[in-house]
Parts: structure tokens; sequence; C-alpha cells
């Protein structure tokens, strides 16, 4: 059964929603499903905007069969080569042979990795500002290398202010049903998702992000709609979402707080962990997040470490080293460019302890303008109430931070 949406008059939403899929990219797990989103212009001609996964190809189709009712498909525009978009892209051109398929060569050499027949049909290979019109619609190309992979452009429809962003401005989430962004609270419910996904997907690429932001920055007032490949359309308030880009790229924090991330093994560093949290709490600064780097997926640990300003790392010291799970937090930061925080450290260890200065280390050597606060609490084994000016100190130094 067909499950479209109208985006415009004569844009039609044609994607689809998956539940089944556990992992993202089989890395990042996504409880709340996942869309891909796909996008179909009935102009004089018929143009199709990126494709699916391969796993929701059967509703694509049977959304495009609705939409063209007997009409044929006459463009295929590909924006990102990524299997989630890209993987229906053989299917489409076995079933509307004479489609003519618009990309830029680097998507181009990527579909012929990837074993798609493309040079069995008609291709128009575009450049960046190319235009190309569809009778009332024309578009424009837009290159925006490495936001995800080095072929993704995006296009913008001049003639009504449709842009189809690629990945930029997409989030995890299925759509059910809904479509835009003003149709769900997304404040509430899809905020953090967004910022998980872009953080994790393409937290690595900030300036790349950066570069997009400009070119759009110079046509804002023209871009009516945002339509992403994951997640819902924007049509109002376009400034709020872009602002969080914007923000996330610049590896700025999105709010003033203390992710507390702890590495434990017998509850011992929690406390400590939890007692911080508690005379933070006590002298005013409530917004802090405490997870437990063992039982959080590393994806949520980044997106956190995004959104707050300061950060207070605790490990146990595991083998001599730091506990595994807060190494790999560690690992993940760095490899996600995380930068511009203020961070404290607290460790623990019962026949030798340190993980601070491993921790210290890594935050210094191996990172981005991390601020590693010299205060610092160390207990062995456990905490006694002689760590009560420890705390206090370390509590002190994160909040002056703060000013
Ligand atoms: Fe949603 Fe980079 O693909």
């Amino acid at each position: 059964m067909y499950n479209v949406r109208n985006v415009t008059e004569d844009l039609y939403w044609v994607g689809a929603n998956d539940h089944r899929l556990a992992l993202f990219e089989n890395a990042y797990p996504i409880p709340r499903g996942v869309s891909y989103n796909s996008y179909l212009l009935l102009d004089e001609k018929t143009a199709l905007f990126d494709t699916v996964d391969w796993s929701a190809c059967r509703q694509l189709l049977e959304n495009m069969e609705h939409v063209l009712a007997g009409r044929p498909l006459d463009y295929l525009i590909i924006n990102h080569l990524e299997p989630d978009h890209a993987g229906s892209i053989e299917e489409i051109l076995l079933r509307w042979p004479k489609v003519v398929v618009i990309s830029n060569e680097k998507a181009f050499m990527l579909m012929r990795q990837f074993g798609f027949h493309v040079d069995d049909h008609e291709i128009i290979q575009v450049a960046e500002g190319d235009t190309f019109s569809f009778g009332k619609h024309t578009v424009t190309f837009v290159f925006a290398p490495m936001v995800h992979w080095p072929e993704v452009m995006v296009t913008f429809d001049i003639t009504n202010g449709v842009l189809f962003s690629a990945d930029a401005f997409g989030t995890f989430g299925a759509l059910d049903g809904k479509l835009f962004a003003d149709e769900v609270n997304f404040d509430r419910d899809w905020l953090d998702d967004a910022r998980r996904y872009l953080t994790n997907i393409v937290g690595k690429y900030g300036p790349h992000i950066q570069l997009l932001l400009k070119k759009a920055g110079a046509i804002l007032d023209q871009i009516k709609y945002i339509c992403p490949l994951h997640g819902p359309v924007w049509r109002k308030d376009l400034k709020y979402f872009i602002q969080k880009y914007d923000t996330w790229s610049r590896y700025e924090p999105e709010e003033k707080g203390v992710l507390v991330a702890y590495a434990s093994m017998y509850g011992n560093t929690e406390s400590v962990a939890q007692a911080l949290a508690a005379r933070l709490c006590d002298k005013g600064m409530t917004n802090v997040a405490i997870y437990d780097v063992s039982s959080t997926d590393v994806s949520q640990l980044i997106s956190e470490s995004f959104k707050y300003s300061h950060m207070v790392l605790a490990s146990v010291t595991y083998n001599l080293g730091m506990y595994p799970s807060m190494h790999n937090f560690l690992m993940h930061m760095k490899a996600l460019n995380v930068q511009n925080r203020t961070v404290a450290v607290i460790e623990n260890g019962s026949w030798a302890v340190k993980s601070g200065d491993l921790m210290q280390k890594f935050l210094s050597e191996e990172m981005k303008n991390m601020n590693v606060l010299n205060e610092r609490v160390s207990i062995a084994s456990s905490l006694g109430s002689d760590k009560e000016t420890e705390l206090a100190t370390l509590a002190n130094a994160i909040l002056t931070s703060m000013q």
C-alpha cells in the first residue's frame, strides 16, 4: 500500500520508515527507528530526488507508482551515494530504463564502484552551480563534500525554495505519519536524536558543515523548505535548526552544564560522581547529566559531550590503565573532533591510582582545546569523609570556570 505525503503542491515525500533496523550503519542504536526520505516532483518532467535503503525499496516503488499514476520517471537526481539512500538506484534503473540520472563525477564513480550499471543509461554529470529545468521548476546544484561523504551535493529548487539537503539537517527517528517538523514537538522528542545523528555521523566534519552553512546563508531568505534524507521536513522556524547545526559544527556547547561520565566496577567511582553532582546542584548548577559509560551507548555520550560546556570524567584504574569503556569514550571524542570543553578528572584505584594522569594526558595531548582543571578528586578504593574538601574544591573549580 502506498504511503505518501505532499511536501508542496507538486512535490511528494515517497520515502519509507524503518523500525526493523537495530543499528544504523551497523553501529548506532536507533530505538525510535529511522526514515529514508525520497522526494518525487511532478513537473512537465518527473524527477525523483534520491532513493532509499534496499530494505525499503518495495515501499518506495509502491509510493512512486501511486504518485506517477502511469507517467514515466524522467529524471533521477542523486545527492548522496551512501547505500541508505542509494541502495535502490539499480531497481529504479531497471523499472524505468529511460530515466536520465543526474549527479556529479564523484557520485558516478561511486555508483560504478557499488556495481550499479549506471553507464547503461543516459547520465548528466553536473558541476557546482549548474542549473537544470524540469519545466516550471529550475534547480541548482551545490556541492557539500564531507557532509557526509566526498560526493555529497545538495539541490536547491530556485522556483519554490525547496532545499534537498542530503544528510544535512537529518535526524534519527521514524516519521510514523508525520512529515513536517512543526507536526511534532521537535525540541522535546527529536532534538536529542538529531544531535546524536549529526555529532556521530558527521561530527568530525564540522568545518565542512560550516562551509555548507555559509553557502546556505547566502540564500537563506530564499529557502522555504529543507528536505533532508532522514527525519522531518522543515517549513517553519528553519533558523532554529540551522542555528543548532551551526553550534554543533563549531564545536561550541549548546548549554552551560556538566556531563558526568563515570566508569565504575563496584560502585565506588560512581559514588564520587554522584557526590560531586550533588555538590554542584547544591551550589546551584542543576544542569547536570550523569552517565555510566559501561551501560550507555557511546553515541549517546558523544551527543551529550557536544551538548554541555563541561565534563567530569571519573574512571577507576584497570590493569594500570583507564577502564576500557572510558578509554573507548575518549577515543570516540577524539575521532569526532570534540573540542573546546572544560574537563574535570576523578580517579580511583585500589593497588595503583593511574587513571587520572592517563585521562589528563589523553585530553591534553590527543584532543584539541580541552581545558583540564588542575583540581582533581583522587580516591583509593572508596570515598571517605576525608575527601570532602577535595570534592568541594573541585565543585568550586567547575563553577568558577563557568563564570
Ligand atoms: Fe544517510 Fe550518509 O547517509
